[in-house]
């Protein structure tokens, strides 16, 4: 079998279930980041916040591995990166209501209809979250295209276990100063970034 360099990139435990709790053990709030990237808002949210605990999910097995290692180098075992569809793992991590925050950035830069199967917020993530996210916790959204920020908007508004926070945007990160790669350059680039806050009932 052909191995590459990041062969090593964690998986979630197999199985039907996975226990957030026995996966990152020790108690303390939970921070859910789907997508990381290259991983900068799960290190800078890490290190703020060494009391609570964080869970970052990434498709791409190369950049789960280099956060995974980065987490990892900090001596913490508190913040976790894993190789994983969120679409996939969601229906899988319990129990209900063990989420204090989801943050998901910049999730889908496509703008093409036949872009549209790729999407990462689709209907079925947003019924996941509504079950993970513990009554008060919050989803945090944010992007620069627009037209996906409208998108997603209606797909939270739609679900009766959210509630908007804000008018409808927010004009500043409930994490700041914790700030993802795509966030962090599109505010050194004066762009505009839409956010949203949806707090579950
Ligand atoms: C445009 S990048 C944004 C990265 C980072 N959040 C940021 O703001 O800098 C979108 C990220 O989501 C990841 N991604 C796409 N679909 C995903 C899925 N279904 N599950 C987990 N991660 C996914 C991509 O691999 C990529 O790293």
């Amino acid at each position: 079998m052909h191995l590459t360099k990041y062969d090593h990139a964690p998986r979630l435990p197999e199985g039907e279930r996975v226990d957030l709790d026995a996966l990152i053990p020790g108690g303390g709030d939970l921070m859910l980041e789907i997508g990381p990237g290259r991983g900068m808002f799960a290190l800078q949210w890490a290190e703020q916040h060494p009391e609570s605990r964080l869970l970052a999910l990434e498709i791409r097995r190369k950049l789960a591995a280099v956060l995974a290692d980065r987490l990892a180098a900090r001596g913490s075992t508190r913040a976790r990166a894993f190789a994983e569809d969120a679409g996939v793992a969601l229906p899988r991590l319990g129990p209900d209501a063990s989420v204090a925050w989801v943050a998901v950035h910049f999730p889908d830069p496509w703008w093409k209809k036949r872009h549209q199967k790729r999407l990462v917020l689709k209907d079925g993530l947003v019924t996941e979250l509504a079950r993970l996210v513990r009554p008060g916790g919050t989803v945090l959204i944010q992007t620069d295209v627009e037209q996906r920020a409208e998108e997603y908007r209606a797909r939270f508004e739609a679900a009766p276990e959210f509630e908007c926070v804000g008018d409808p945007w927010v004009p500043e990160s409930p994490h700041a100063p914790a700030r993802s790669n795509r966030e962090a350059r599109a505010i050194a680039d004066g762009l505009p970034v839409w956010r949203m806050v949806f707090r579950r009932r």
